[in-house]
């Protein structure tokens, strides 16, 4: 589809945004769904970040993405939150709904998805979660909203772990919300149904660090899944691989919450995951 007068705008905002894979994904689904829109990248200085929300409603951009540094500086410039993305206390998605703009955070619900997409139901189940920063957030909010029973954060910052705990058990009362630091033992993970890595542990330059020690002995039907996409096969996942457990991998929910941004921009509903692996290539 060519560019013409009528040609709608989405772009990443963030600090750098030179190695995203958010313009792939998105200019690939557009073509794909035949929707007249191009997505591109603007690299925003954490001092101009209120002006880059201003230029977006006057230049009726339709959306934009989020990235780091700026995914919490946003909010006090938005007309609204959507409550999950309120309580993560982060937005990875604005939409610009008739000069409003809306925030929201795919993130959470785009792991989500890449979990149920293999088939698994985490209703009513516990999660460990390793790591505290802004992925576990968006992850352990998303977690508690889709209503598992129990989650134990593990972090070497303990005061982080709490704190997000506090927030969970404040706003999901039926959810059992513990702590404990970063060094778990086979016993920890007795009764655990999945173990979710958001640390960057296992991540390019960690990628031979794994985020528990190797010789736990994991329960022989724990599901182990790494937000860490690159590697795709990270040194947890192998672990994983190498003792027969299922496991689900990071580019999943890269994908999901990417899918679900422009469904939340079009209105569409996307079902085009396959073919947006393939081009991704990781
Ligand atoms: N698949 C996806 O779509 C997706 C989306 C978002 C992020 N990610 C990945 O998720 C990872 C985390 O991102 P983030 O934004 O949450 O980072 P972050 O906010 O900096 O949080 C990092 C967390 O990992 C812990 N950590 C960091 N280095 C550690 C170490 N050497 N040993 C033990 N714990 C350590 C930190 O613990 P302390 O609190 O104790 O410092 C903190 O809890 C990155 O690798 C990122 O690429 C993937």
């Amino acid at each position: 589809m060519k560019i013409s007068g009528k040609t709608k705008v989405a772009c990443l905002i963030g600090h750098p945004v030179e190695h995203s894979f958010s313009p792939y994904i998105h200019n690939f689904l557009a073509k794909e769904y035949n929707v007249d829109l191009r997505y591109t990248c603007f690299d925003v200085n954490p001092t101009d970040v209120k002006e880059a929300l201003q230029g977006i409603k006057a230049l009726g951009i339709i959306g934009s993405n989020v990235t780091i540094p700026h995914k919490i500086e946003v909010i006090p410039y938005l007309d609204e939150v959507e409550r999950n993305a309120a309580i993560i206390g982060s937005v990875n998605t604005i939409k610009n709904h008739e000069g409003r703009l809306i925030g929201y955070n795919t993130d959470g619900v785009g792991f989500i998805k890449s979990v149920l997409d293999e088939g698994h139901i985490l209703k009513d189940k516990h999660v460990m979660v390793l790591g505290a920063g802004g992925a576990s957030r968006a992850v352990v909010v998303a977690l508690a909203a889709h209503g598992v029973g129990k989650i134990t954060i593990c972090n070497n910052t303990l005061e982080k772990a709490e704190s997000l705990a506090e927030n969970v058990r404040s706003n999901f009362e039926e959810v059992e919300v513990n702590v404990m630091p970063l060094a778990v033992t086979s016993k920890d993970l007795k009764d655990v149904n999945f173990l979710i890595n958001t640390t960057p542990l296992g991540m390019s330059s960690k990628k031979d660090l794994m985020p528990i020690d190797q010789n736990i002995v994991p329960p022989s039907d724990l599901v182990v899944c790494d937000i860490v996409y690159t590697p795709h096969d990270t040194k947890l996942l192998k672990w994983a691989m190498q003792r027969q457990l299922k496991v689900v991998h990071g580019i999943g929910m890269l994908i999901n919450q990417a899918i679900a941004s422009f469904e939340i921009w079009t209105g569409l509903e996307i079902d085009a995951y396959e073919k947006v692996y393939e081009i991704l290539e990781l």
